[in-house]
């Protein structure tokens, strides 16, 4: 029976976690304010925080867990991708706690873990399933043909689908993080009040920055005429911009699952906490006729649990790495 200890580290979230033969007995996860006044995360001032929150986090987690840290049986960690000055403290963290403890190692990819994450509670996916992984830094439609076993078939070519979000946000005059307060002033307005421009892209590939122009122009234009414009359509711009992006996620979805003839169907990653997308997966899931995965909303955002599942898979495959470890800005699957 492996106990896990899982460590996330890779952007502006502390976390650690503690899974038991494949049971999540702890996730904390110690979120970074500081980043707010500055309108995005700050690369150094995240790895400092990370360095201040990580001992206290695996205390907190090994406390919840009620396990002792004799228990821990191996260490997982996000090797990548992310910020690397934030990768490497849960890295240096892993690899010290590891030596001291004579544990084994194990090396996880932040985007993989996103879509594992579906192997923490059931009901669970059955291979192979195709996920949506929609994050800050990522867009991804992947065809996952086992726990490691992953191709992507489409991603985007500029802005991910959180940074739209964010930007949007931005643009609107919110706080940084955006995306929670688009789904948030989303729920009161009205999705067809403005129309913006759903971009043509090849296969299952897909394309925001021209979205995020155009909804800047169509900002600068109306406050021009009417300098209150935000304030007076605040929850339509928002219900209408939430519209936009689930429904081009949602079509190169459909896409590849038809091509694909995959009915198992999962959504990833921090966007899939926006209540527009879940409710629009799940709609679109009844009338396709697919089974639909949709994750807890702990879970969604970046998390030590999906780092420790991982780990658990990878940990009855006897894949191990060791000290030599480094961490990656840039991880491919
Ligand atoms: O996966 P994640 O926590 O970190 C990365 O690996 O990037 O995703 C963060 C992204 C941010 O862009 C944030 O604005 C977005 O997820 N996000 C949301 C919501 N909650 C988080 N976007 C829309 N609606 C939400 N409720
Ligand atoms: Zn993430």
């Amino acid at each position: 029976m492996p106990v896990i200890l899982g460590i996330e580290s890779s952007c502006d979230e502390t976390s650690a976690a503690i899974c038991a033969d494949g049971v999540m007995l702890s996730n904390i996860i110690a979120n970074q304010t500081i980043h707010e006044a500055y309108g995005g995360v700050v690369p150094e001032l995240a790895s400092r925080v990370h360095q201040q929150n990580i001992i206290p986090a695996v205390q907190q987690t090994i406390f919840n867990a009620k396990i002792n840290k004799n228990d821990i049986d191996a260490v997982a960690f996000t090797r990548g991708p992310g910020l690397l000055g934030s990768l490497l403290v849960g890295v240096s963290f892993a690899k010290a706690f590891a030596l001291a403890k004579n544990l084994p190692l194990i090396d996880i990819n932040h985007m993989q873990a996103h879509v594992l994450a579906h192997f923490i509670d059931e009901p669970k996916p059955a291979f192979p399933f195709l996920c949506l992984t929609v994050s800050g830094g990522h867009t991804q439609i992947v065809l996952v043909k086992n726990y490691f076993d992953m191709e992507i078939i489409g991603h985007t070519q500029d802005d991910a689908a959180g940074e739209a979000m964010d930007k949007t946000s931005k643009i609107l005059g919110l706080p940084y993080p955006g995306g929670p307060l688009i789904d948030k002033y989303a729920r009161q307005g009205n999705s067809k009040a403005f129309s913006f421009p759903e971009p043509q892209i090849p296969g299952y590939n897909f394309s925001f920055s021209g979205l995020k122009t155009s909804i800047l122009y169509f900002i600068q234009k109306n406050v021009a005429q009417n300098p209150n414009f935000i304030q007076d359509n605040l929850a339509d711009i928002c219900a209408s911009v939430e519209h936009r992006i689930v429904t081009i996620l949602l079509r190169k979805l459909t896409q590849a699952a038809q091509a694909y003839g995959i009915t198992e169907v999962a959504l990833a990653g921090g966007v899939s906490a926006n209540t527009g997308l879940r409710q629009g997966l799940q709609q679109l899931g009844e009338k396709m006729g697919w089974r639909t995965f949709i994750p807890k909303m702990e879970y969604c955002t970046d998390n030590a649990a999906m780092i420790a599942i991982a780990g658990y898979y990878k940990f009855l495959q006897g894949d191990f790495t060791d000290q030599h470890v480094a961490p990656l800005a840039r991880m491919p699957f």
